[in-house]
């Protein structure tokens, strides 16, 4: 095994709220992204644009592997040609030249005239490091133990059944208290996906209404911490994981939140802490099927007083959703158990069995909704 050329750096994390893009604006170049991209698949050969979407699990292993041999930190701290690159990487050196050649055909990296590699847009973001950097996300999606769930989709398409739990005999939060590397990568990789829709849903619900708020399935923080910037009135609670809570300590410092929180391991399927007027389940419910869903908002319920409420936090997908939506909801088929994601409907039946009445359903700027509940 290679060894990891750079480790990564802690991310960097302002202690600013971060500004809420313009719904419109995100609106807008998604629906653009999706019409480009159609038109181009309809100028060619339909027999192209399939193969370019076959050959998806080739880029995925491709960019996982470069994100974990941290190639593009390494070309970011000097430009490097491909035999230096697979030195550093203690990588085979044709093998590597061929990589770099597939990555830079894919649209990363720009390579000079003395065939030296530097990042250009869309490799800057694997670097670590940044906020944004999506280097977790690509080990993560590419690593063993997700790609070995996805091997077994013949199986989940047969069953219905999660392939990760098939493959791997546990659930995947078991898995990632045994493998604490992978669910420190999984835990960024949340973090980087959630603060692009957490100043959002700072901004967008009105949690001047709110005292004090309860993260339940929280990571490391991310969302909460978002929220208590843009609130300075807020107190908060997050839980999770004490494996997951560790992390969120330094995090919440570096956000400068760290005396508003008080953290509280445990399992959502145990009990919630009572106390909060308002409970945040973020793409928590995403993860489990009706009836441990129904039991995660019944154990919310139990430790609240009729009136507070719960926000679930989810991306919309209805019968006509996009590629983000049908994939998320793929990933959730294979990797979890029996997740799935689900539309307001759904989300209405879940809240309503669990004893809460829809009250509202707030669009955050970014493709993710607040479904408010309220305890009856
Ligand atoms: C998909 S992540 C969402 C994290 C965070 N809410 C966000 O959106 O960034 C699901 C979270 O649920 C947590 N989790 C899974 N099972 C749990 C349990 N039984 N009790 C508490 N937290 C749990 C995981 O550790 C993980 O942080």
């Amino acid at each position: 095994m290679p060894m990891t050329p750079i480790a990564s750096k802690p991310a960097h994390v302002t202690k600013k709220p971060l500004s809420v893009p313009p719904a419109l604006a995100v609106r807008a170049v998604l629906a653009l992204r999706k019409a480009l991209l159609r038109a181009a698949d309809a100028v060619v050969p339909p027999q192209l644009a399939v193969f370019d979407l076959v050959a998806g699990a080739a880029r995925t292993h491709m960019i996982a592997e470069l994100a974990r041999l941290r190639v593009a930190d390494l070309v970011e701290a000097e430009p490097l040609d491909a035999a230096a690159i697979a030195k550093k990487t203690g990588t085979n050196a044709d093998a590597m030249a061929r990589t770099m050649r597939a990555a830079l055909a894919m649209g990363l990296f720009t390579r000079d005239a003395q065939g030296r590699y530097v990042n250009n847009r869309l490799s800057a973001p694997l670097r670590s490091g940044d906020v944004e950097s999506v280097r977790s996300l690509a080990e993560y999606f590419g690593g063993g133990s997700n790609m070995r769930a996805w091997c077994e989709f013949p199986e989940t398409l047969r069953t219905g059944a999660s392939g990760f739990e098939r493959v791997h005999r546990k659930p995947v939060w078991d898995w990632f208290d045994e493998h604490p590397d992978e669910r420190e990568n999984f835990a960024h990789a949340m973090m980087t996906m959630t603060l692009v829709d957490a100043p959002g849903i700072a901004a967008t619900y009105p949690f001047d209404e709110v005292a004090r708020l309860c993260d339940v399935g929280g990571g490391r923080g991310t969302l909460l911490s978002e929220i208590l910037l843009h609130h300075p009135h807020l107190r908060a609670v997050l839980c999770d994981a004490r494996g997951v809570l560790d992390s969120a300590e330094e995090f919440l410092k570096q956000r400068g939140v760290r005396d508003r929180v008080e953290l509280v391991p445990g399992s959502f399927f145990d009990a919630v802490p009572k106390g909060c007027d308002a409970y945040v389940l973020k793409n928590v419910l995403h993860d489990w099927d009706d009836e441990r869903c129904v039991s995660i908002l019944e154990n919310c319920r139990a430790a609240m007083r009729p009136g507070d409420k719960v926000l679930v936090v989810e991306a919309l997908v209805e019968e006509e959703t996009d590629d983000f939506g049908a994939l998320a909801d793929m990933q959730m088929m294979i990797v979890c158990s029996d997740g799935r994601e689900r539309g307001r409907a759904e989300y209405e039946r879940l809240l309503e069995k669990a004893g809460f009445r829809l009250a509202r359903v707030l669009e955050a700027p970014t493709p993710i909704a607040i479904i408010e509940g309220v305890a009856v």
